[in-house]
């Protein structure tokens, strides 16, 4: 069965369209496991934790090691041996969040972060990646209520700057990629990937 990401800014509606999804993958009696990053392991949540309290403060560079060592985990202890056991993976954000925040967002070459995640994935790229696309200040009024996580707290032109980044990445990996407009209805957005899913499960 295929790995699969899904991919946005904050706010772009990720979290309610995989839910949705899982119930629809649910009714379908697909065999599937749906993970998010950072986090999906023990040492990953730990990991989390350390990245999003808004009380400690990270380099990029520093980001980049610290988004990839749950990565690494996360492939290690749990994607790698779901795949092999036949199920779907589904992963809420995976290296292209790396490349889209760390890279196009605040600044470290690409190319750094490649090498710093080659190890990391071991290889393992996502089949299809789903991009939830939506323009930033929409975003904003959406988690205008929410406590705001540390990466959030860095405001619109980060946000701006990471979709101009999967924009590009969209553009780049044509093959593996569908964009999707997040300001559409979520089942609407549920039954195009469910379609697309299809595609590369056959
Ligand atoms: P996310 O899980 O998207 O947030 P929420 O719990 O609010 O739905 O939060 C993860 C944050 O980490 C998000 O702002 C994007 C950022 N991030 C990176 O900057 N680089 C990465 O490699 C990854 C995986 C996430």
């Amino acid at each position: 069965m295929p790995f699969i990401t899904l991919e946005g800014i904050d706010g772009s509606g990720k979290s309610t369209v995989i839910s949705l999804l899982k119930e629809r993958l649910l009714e379908k009696g697909l065999d599937f496991i749906v993970i998010r990053e950072p986090g999906g392991t023990l040492i990953g949540e730990r990991i989390r934790s350390l990245l999003l309290d808004p009380n400690y403060s990270l380099s990029p560079i520093e980001e980049v090691y610290l988004y990839a060592t749950s990565r690494a985990v996360l492939v290690r202890e749990v994607i790698l041996p779901a795949l092999k056991n036949g199920s779907l993976v589904i992963s809420e954000r995976y290296i292209d969040s790396s490349l889209a925040y760390q890279g196009y967002g605040k600044g470290v070459p690409l190319k750094l972060i490649y090498e710093i995640n080659r190890p990391a994935i071991m290889g393992l790229y996502p089949e299809l990646t789903i991009l939830l696309d939506i323009d930033p200040l929409i975003c904003l009024e959406r988690l205008k209520d929410k406590k705001k996580d540390r990466i959030e707290l860095e405001g619109l032109t980060l946000q701006r700057n990471v979709r101009h980044g999967y924009l590009k990445l969209a553009e780049f990996y044509k093959e593996r990629y569908l964009l999707l407009d997040a300001t559409r209805k979520p089942e609407e957005i549920v039954s195009e990937i469910l379609k697309e899913l299809k595609r590369v499960i056959r």
